[in-house]
């Protein structure tokens, strides 16, 4: 008997415990264990009844992931093969119960729906969440699903994963009941009520499928929902598709049909760059060379500095993690204007539904606003989000080593300066630290954490469990000019701008990053970030610019004229008052033409080809260059940060993995041809020559890092 799944009886009742920590995935073992076990089960003529349960914290979370990549890369031959398993699981003759605790997805749902009866812990959760790795159900999920809950539940719930907790999931008939208390022996007392009963299958069901016609309309109101919600996306159509065929198929001829789309998809390399996406959000919290024990500031209370856009969402995070904060402007004008728009942005969520009034209450009890650095002894953080001006940013933290306790943090949300400059300023830069927010601040989910040439460990360490405290992913970079996502964010811009100067049109460059999966196309998102922001920057910085080097021709003098983007209703595109429709411009048309001519450069056609290359592969190179310099620590730490800071379409991998996919050796190629037709700029990165010269991927640089 495999170790990773164990049989033990109660009485008459034999208890099957699948032990394979920390989520009980189906690894090589667990299956088969399963299957083993319920044959000794049922050849027991002791045994009456039968629960399968987790070991652990968890019921059966899925698929084992790992051996998704195994199995695409070829290095295994091993199918996923549940489907077999779980027939004869169902076709067992004795009753058999699925225990639930924890979380039952993809593959442990599957498993469960093959048992004959399903209990639950109140707090379990149920899902197919396999779209969210590209795939889709591949162990009759899709099959099984409508014959307990209906078509429009099992088609949703496929295509767009979430999960559903234990009390839905009794309403919908995917449970039969929820045990409060000591679920084993629930089960188990269930498990003998069943015995003597012919077991339920649930292959055989099909009262809830047979009405073709609502069957149709369920169907078409998802696949509705998923072209809204799920731009670009192959799976969730193709789940929707193997849900279709349990409506139209014989249940085994639905099995195949499911096990077709499946590989479709898992062989894609959407599936590879969501898989690549599911690790990359773990691996980016392993930072080599810092222990996992390694002592952290226990984070008590806080302290902001400066409540403008970003000071007031970083507020909120930290009183939505129930953190008490202190909340410091420059004058009570301007603390109550910051406070109104935090009142504002919690009232909106309320408004949703998506919190009560009492929770916004509770939240807002823990903002304490103030002008002075009174109490500010009592933060053990401070995060300081006062205007992006070097010496303001050094004057305010000669300030907060005089008002703070020694060991608190100090963090900067500066978005470019240099943090070690900053952390000049005091005489405990070990205590200082970059902790950039994305705007905005209170949405976005990811928290680019600058390490100082002297931030300590322990800073380091509480820093990204701060993050995770917050809600947010922490991605430690190192300290350079615009750090890792605006330094390779610029050269992105710089190619949107160039290439309208060669011939494309605004929308142009926008459409084809737009339909490449991008949230927005980087003109829009210039318009809606501001572009006087970009502008400030530019000024403050022109003293280090090298002479000689090409410089965009326009996006100064678009702000000269006071186009900032959507706050004044026009900037790259012009705005209808109170729409944010981008509407094309034949005024920056004209400007960028004129500027062009006078630049003498000679205008083209440009293809779509060419734009999304130009723009990605400047990510690629300035990417490759950073891990060069170790600024970031590996490429996937790159690839987190585009996808929950830059809108970068997680079905892409990220910027290092869409270049892996393309291959590296065709994006040096094509980045030499570029250096040929534009110059210097485009100079391929050292480390990118290196690793297409000699057949490798950024995917191999990780792992040469691990
Ligand atoms: N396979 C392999 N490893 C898995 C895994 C899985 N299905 N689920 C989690 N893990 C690993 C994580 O990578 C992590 O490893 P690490 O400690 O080395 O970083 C560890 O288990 C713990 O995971 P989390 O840190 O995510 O733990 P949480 O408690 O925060 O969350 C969870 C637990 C909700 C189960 C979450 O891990 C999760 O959502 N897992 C994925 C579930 C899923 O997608 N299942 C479907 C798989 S595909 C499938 O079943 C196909 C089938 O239809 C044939
Ligand atoms: P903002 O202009 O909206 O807010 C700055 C606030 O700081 C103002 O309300 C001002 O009154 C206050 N302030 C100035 N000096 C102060 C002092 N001594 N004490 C207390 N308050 C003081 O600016 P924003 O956009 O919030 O930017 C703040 C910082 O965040 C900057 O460093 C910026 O680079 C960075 N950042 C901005 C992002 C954005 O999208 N706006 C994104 C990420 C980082």
């Amino acid at each position: 008997m495999s170790e990773l799944v164990s049989l033990t009886k109660d009485g008459d009742v034999a208890v099957i415990t699948i032990n394979n920590p920390p989520v009980n995935a189906l690894s090589p073992g667990v299956p088969e264990g399963i299957k083993e076990s319920v044959a000794k089960a049922a050849a027991d003529d002791t045994v009456k009844a039968i629960v399968l349960i987790g070991g652990g914290r968890t019921f059966i979370a899925g698929a084992d992931i790992k051996e998704f990549g195994k199995m695409t890369s070829g290095k295994t031959e091993r199918g996923v093969g549940f489907n077999p398993i779980l027939a004869q699981v169902e076709a067992c003759p004795k009753p058999i119960v699925a225990a639930i605790h924890g979380t039952a997805f993809g593959g442990g749902l599957e498993t469960a729906m093959a048992c004959h009866y399903r209990v639950a812990a109140p707090k379990a959760l149920v899902g197919q969440p396999e779209c969210k790795l590209g795939i889709i159900p591949g162990a009759g999920g899709t099959q099984r699903l409508p014959r307990l809950a209906g078509v429009a539940v099992a088609a949703e719930m496929c295509a767009f994963g979430d999960p559903v907790p234990a009390a839905k999931a009794l309403q919908f008939g995917i449970i039969d009941k929820i045990i409060d208390g000591d679920l084993l022996a629930g089960a188990v007392e269930f498990a003998r009520e069943k015995v003597g009963q012919p077991p339920r299958r649930t292959c055989d069901q099909t009262d809830k499928i047979s009405n073709q016609a609502e069957n149709e309309k369920a169907l078409a109101a998802v696949r509705d929902a998923v072209k809204k919600r799920s731009r670009g996306l192959m799976a969730p159509g193709k789940a929707i598709d193997a849900v279709e065929a349990a409506t139209k198929l014989p249940f085994e001829a639905g099995v195949e049909k499911e096990q077709e789309l499946f590989k479709e998809c898992l062989y894609s390399d959407q599936s590879k760059a969501m898989i690549h996406v599911f690790f990359g959000e773990r691996a980016v919290a392993k930072i080599p060379g810092i222990a996992k024990d390694t002592p952290q500031l226990e984070i008590k209370r806080a302290a902001v500095v400066g409540g403008g856009t970003m000071g007031g969402g970083i507020t909120m995070n930290y009183a939505n993690a129930g953190i008490p904060v202190l909340f410091k402007e420059i004058s009570q004008e301007a603390l109550d204007k910051g406070l109104a728009i935090i009142k504002k942005n919690y009232a909106a969520t309320v408004a949703k539904g998506r919190l009560t009034q009492e929770q916004m209450d509770q939240r807002m009890a823990l903002i304490e606003p103030t002008t002075s650095y009174d109490k500010f002894k009592e933060a053990d953080i401070v995060v300081e989000a006062v205007f992006e001006e070097m010496s303001l940013k050094k004057k305010v933290f000669a300030e907060l080593e005089k008002v703070t306790k020694p060991e608190a943090i100090l963090a900067s949300n500066t978005s470019t300066l240099n943090v070690d400059e900053i952390a000049s300023a005091t005489s405990r830069p070990a205590q200082v630290i970059g902790h950039h927010f994305f705007s905005p601040a209170n949405v976005m989910r990811v928290l680019e954490i600058v390490r100082g040439k002297d931030s300590s460990d322990t800073v380091i360490a509480t820093s990204m469990a701060i993050a995770k405290k917050i809600n947010k992913v922490g991605i430690l970079v190192g300290n350079c000019r615009g750090f890792v996502g605006n330094r390779m964010f610029h050269c992105y811009q710089r190619e949107a701008q160039f290439l309208l100067e060669e011939g494309a049109r605004v929308e142009h460059v926008d459409k084809v990053l737009y339909d490449y999966g991008m949230a927005m196309g980087p003109l829009a998102v210039g318009d809606l970030a501001g572009l006087d922001v970009g502008w400030r920057i530019r000024k403050e910085y022109k003293h280090l610019e090298p002479a000689g080097i090409r410089q965009p021709l326009v996006a100064d003098l678009i702000c000269e004229r006071g186009r900032y983007g959507q706050k004044t209703g026009a900037g790259w595109y012009k705005y209808e008052a109170g729409n944010r429709q981008p509407i094309p411009d034949p005024e920056v048309q004209a400007l960028i033409e004129e500027e062009a001519k006078k630049a003498g450069i000679q205008r083209r056609e440009i293809s779509d080809q060419e734009i999304l290359e130009r723009t990605i592969y400047a990510l690629v190179n300035e990417g490759a260059n950073i891990l060069d310099e170790g600024i970031a620590l590996r490429a996937v730490d790159i690839d987190m940060l585009y996808i929950l800071g830059y809108g970068y379409p997680a079905h892409r991998g990220g910027p290092m993995k869409y270049a892996d996919a393309v291959g590296l050796k065709k994006v040096y190629d094509r980045i030499c041809e570029f250096e040929k037709q534009h110059g210097s700029l485009w100079a391929p990165a050292p480390l990118l020559k290196k690793l297409a010269e000699s057949g490798q991927s950024f995917a191999d640089f990780d792992k040469a890092k691990e």
